[in-house]
């Protein structure tokens, strides 16, 4: 995480969006995940988190863990409850020098899964900066010699989600495997498994699907034996969305923090979901949106990420402004770290109408270029 990706948008207009929490009714999310297990482990029973939603712990679980080794992994109880760490599921842990395994049933798919760490000292002698692992997720691997203690303390924070999306092939049960590094121990206090819709992140078979691939031209497919990892979602101009208000996957998503431009929204419009399904994302990432001030040349946003890698990165927007409701009275360039993405978007044009959300989709490779970490997003 020391690379900077700028997001450039904009010579004119609108963005994602935002929310206000305060009145929403308990409503029927537009998305029911077929499989949704949530396990508390080095627990035991059913416990619910704060927000309601219950953790399984997974002592004497039908899901293991299972152990290759006679050394048994351990259930322990973190030492310190460090700042505003909810209890459920990040006070007890899986613990072991030693490799362990889950095995999950679930159904063939596309899936979300997190791994909820609290990086602390655990009972047993389980020291902080001890811990060098592998996670792997059937054929996955999600984390290499990864350390959730150096991850945490670089970032200031003591527990940290870490979001996947894979998929899972016909008859296959999910083996999610932590190996320890040598002389070191893994550990993982919460799981989290969701199914997604198909094809949301992925692209579909269709013949013309695809995505465009910035800087060349050929286009780009997110395949089934591709595993993602995500590094950030926001909520542009409005506040955190948190997970139980999304659409039903429990995705989490982050106020964008940004001070720029001028921030405008329509909370009570309501949307016409004629060009993407109404489950991509809540209401109010579509109902609010930063637009450029006066003096403003563009809104840049600051994404720290892995050089090298590829990204995809997905804009959302909706034309939602009483005044504007025809093509050509909004049009804007978008660029992604410097290179150009689209130029002279129109969102009416694209989406097909005023209140009509839809999104951009691009694959960029975290260039060469060296900037400055920033953490803060
Ligand atoms: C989402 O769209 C589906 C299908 O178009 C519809 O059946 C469902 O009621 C919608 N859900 C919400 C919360 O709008
Ligand atoms: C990938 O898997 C999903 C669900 O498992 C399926 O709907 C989709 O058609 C598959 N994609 C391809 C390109 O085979
Ligand atoms: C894991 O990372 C640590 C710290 O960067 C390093 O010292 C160690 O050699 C690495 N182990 C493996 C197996 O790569
Ligand atoms: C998952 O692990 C179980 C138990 O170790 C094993 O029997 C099974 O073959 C594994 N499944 C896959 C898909 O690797
Ligand atoms: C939206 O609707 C609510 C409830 O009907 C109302 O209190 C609020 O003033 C409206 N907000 C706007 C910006 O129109
Ligand atoms: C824009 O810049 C002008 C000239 O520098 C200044 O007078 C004005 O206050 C600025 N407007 C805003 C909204 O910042
Ligand atoms: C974008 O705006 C910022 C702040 O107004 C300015 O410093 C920067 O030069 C602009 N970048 C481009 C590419 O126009
Ligand atoms: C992006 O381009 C601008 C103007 O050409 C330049 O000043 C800036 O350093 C570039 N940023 C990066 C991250 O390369
Ligand atoms: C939603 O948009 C579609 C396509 O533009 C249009 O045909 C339909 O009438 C709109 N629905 C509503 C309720 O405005």
């Amino acid at each position: 995480m020391n690379n900077l990706l700028a997001l450039n948008p904009i010579t004119s207009f609108v963005f994602f969006l935002v929310l206000h929490h305060l009145a929403i009714a308990i409503s029927k999310p537009a998305y029911n995940p077929t499989d949704s297990i949530l396990t508390n482990c080095g627990s035991s029973g059913d416990t619910p988190a704060p927000d309601g939603r219950i953790w399984t712990g997974d002592q004497k679980s039908k899901f293991g863990p299972i152990e290759q080794s006679s050394s048994k992994s351990l259930s322990a109880s973190a030492l310190s409850q460090g700042g505003s760490v909810q209890y459920v599921p990040y006070m007890t842990a899986r613990i072991s020098q030693s490799q362990f395994t889950y095995t999950f049933p679930v159904t063939a798919g596309q899936k979300f899964i997190r791994l909820h760490f609290y990086s602390v000292s655990y009972q047993g002698g389980f020291n902080r900066f001890k811990d060098f692992f592998d996670v792997k997720a059937g054929p996955f691997t999600l984390l290499s010699n990864f350390s959730a203690s150096f991850y945490a303390e670089a970032r200031d924070t003591y527990s940290f989600i870490k979001e996947f999306c894979f998929n899972v092939a016909e008859n296959q049960q999910l083996n999610l495997t932590f190996s320890p590094s040598l002389s070191k121990y893994a550990f993982i206090n919460g799981i989290e498994i969701i199914s997604m819709p198909s094809n949301l992140y992925y692209t579909p078979p269709e013949e013309g699907s695809g995505l465009i691939s910035i800087g060349k031209k050929e286009k780009f497919f997110i395949q089934n034996d591709t595993a993602l990892e995500n590094m950030c979602r926001f909520n542009v101009a409005g506040g955190t969305i948190s997970p139980v208000l999304d659409t039903g996957m429990y995705r989490l998503w982050r106020d964008d923090v940004l001070n720029l431009g001028l921030v405008n929204n329509e909370p009570n419009l309501s949307l016409n979901y004629s060009k993407i399904p109404n489950y991509t994302a809540p209401d109010e990432v579509y109902l609010s949106a930063r637009q450029l001030g006066l003096n403003d040349t563009n809104l840049t946003w600051r994404v720290p990420v892995d050089q090298g890698f590829r990204y995809l990165v997905r804009l959302h927007f909706c034309e939602f402004v009483p005044d504007i409701t025809k093509v050509n009275e909004r049009r804007f360039d978008i660029f992604i770290d410097n290179q150009t993405a689209t130029l002279g978007f129109d969102v009416i044009e694209s989406s097909g109408g005023h209140g009509t959300p839809t999104y951009n989709d691009y694959i960029v490779t975290a260039g060469k270029k060296v900037g400055k970490a920033d953490d803060d997003l």
